[in-house]
């Protein structure tokens, strides 16, 4: 019996164990003794092929590094024990930084080799970290030093002491959706500033336009005074929207964000009354789909509602509720007359629609 890594036979083993079962099955006392000796003969004659396969593997993982040292990895004993002993030491005083980082390390590979994680295993047991060898002095780029010494300060979520200390990225609450490729007029436009200004002064370093999405966020305190400024403009003064913070923004509102400024929102009044108040879209960033994919997301957020609304009987947005299924159930003679300026061009009289669910 040749005991080798790759295939362990343990088959004179069993049959000696089997042997000893079926002795053990006669009532003889000598047996007794008898097993003992057998064992003993047993073990006399396999221990040396077993020591000397342990051998020939720890040779073969061993490594010698770059000053010399032959080291092998430990075996699953000596982890064991020592991890027992270093938790026993522990007890008494606090771990040094680098004891624990060895006992951690220790365990974690005892736990590796229980949950039978074979690649991992096999490359930390058999591939050592070798020493850095010597490389030629380089000369140092200039441009890169005089980068870094210009660095004044690093966000602390980038920063070594966040890596130390930890970092949660601040949730982006209530993100509906993400749209990297609308380009609205008013993008446009900043792009025609950016370019024409490099043309007039090709030699100023201009920086490189950082791209940015316009995010559909359900209502935040944050976006308040903007939204109402929004709705003011394009509806009237004294608008407040702020109870629905209160009530649940974020099956009631999508807004839609570029960067820090709010381009557009789509209000209901609650999600049991399914009424949308308000839908605006800032100037510059009309007819890029903006107000299309707000109301298809507060659509979506409220499925099985029947959403209603009013609108101005000539306000061209008839067409896109359209679009999306609403159907005129009403004509209200003098609906915006309470809120509409009477030099106002919109009609007073109004449509209810509604999108049947
Ligand atoms: C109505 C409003 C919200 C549309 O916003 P928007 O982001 O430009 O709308 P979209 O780009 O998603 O356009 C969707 C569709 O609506 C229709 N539409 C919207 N505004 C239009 C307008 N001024 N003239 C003609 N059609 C218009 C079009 O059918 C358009 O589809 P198209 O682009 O294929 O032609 C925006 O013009 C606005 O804020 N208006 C003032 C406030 C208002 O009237 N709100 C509705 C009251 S209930």
């Amino acid at each position: 019996m040749r005991i080798t890594r790759a295939s362990t036979s343990l088959d004179g083993l069993l049959d000696f164990f089997q042997i000893g079962t079926e002795s053990r099955t006669s009532d003889d006392p000598a047996n007794g003794s008898e097993e003992a000796s057998d064992f003993e003969r047993f073990m006399g004659s396999v221990l040396p092929q077993c020591l000397e396969a342990r051998y020939q593997v720890q040779d073969s993982d061993s490594r010698t590094d770059n000053i010399g040292t032959v080291l092998r990895p430990l075996s699953r004993y000596e982890v064991s024990a020592v991890i027992k002993y270093a938790s026993v030491s522990d007890a008494a005083a606090l771990p040094s930084p680098v004891h624990a980082a060895i006992l951690r390390k220790l365990q974690l590979r005892r736990e590796r080799r229980r949950t039978d994680i074979q690649g991992l295993d096999s490359v930390h047991s058999n591939s050592l970290t070798s020493l850095p060898s010597q490389l030629p002095p380089q000369l140092p780029q200039s441009g890169i030093f005089n980068f870094l010494n210009s660095i004044r300060t690093t966000r602390y979520e980038m920063s070594f002491l966040s890596r130390l200390c930890g970092y949660r990225p601040s949730k982006d609450s209530g993100l509906v959706a993400v749209d990297w490729e609308t380009r609205s007029p008013w993008m446009e436009l900043m792009a025609d500033v950016r370019e024409h200004y490099s043309y007039a002064h090709p030699a100023s370093a201009q920086s490189p336009e950082v791209p940015v999405p316009i995010r559909y966020v359900s209502l935040q305190p944050s976006h308040l005074q903007q939204v109402h400024e929004l709705l003011a403009r394009v509806f009237w003064d004294g608008i407040d929207v702020s109870d629905l913070l209160q009530s649940s923004p974020e099956r009631c509102s999508v807004i839609a964000v570029y960067g820090k400024i709010v381009v557009g929102a789509v209000l209901l009044s609650s999600p049991q009354e399914a009424y949308i108040t308000y839908l605006a879209v800032r100037a510059g960033w009309d007819n890029s789909q903006i107000a299309t994919t707000m109301l298809y997301h507060l659509i979506t957020l409220n499925p099985h509602r029947d959403i209603t609304l009013h609108v101005a009987a000539n306000n061209p947005a008839m067409l896109l509720y359209n679009r999306f299924g609403f159907k005129a159930e009403e004509f209200i003679v003098g609906f915006y007359e309470e809120y509409l300026d009477s030099q106002s061009r919109a009609s007073m009289n109004a449509f209810r629609l509604r999108l049947r669910r």
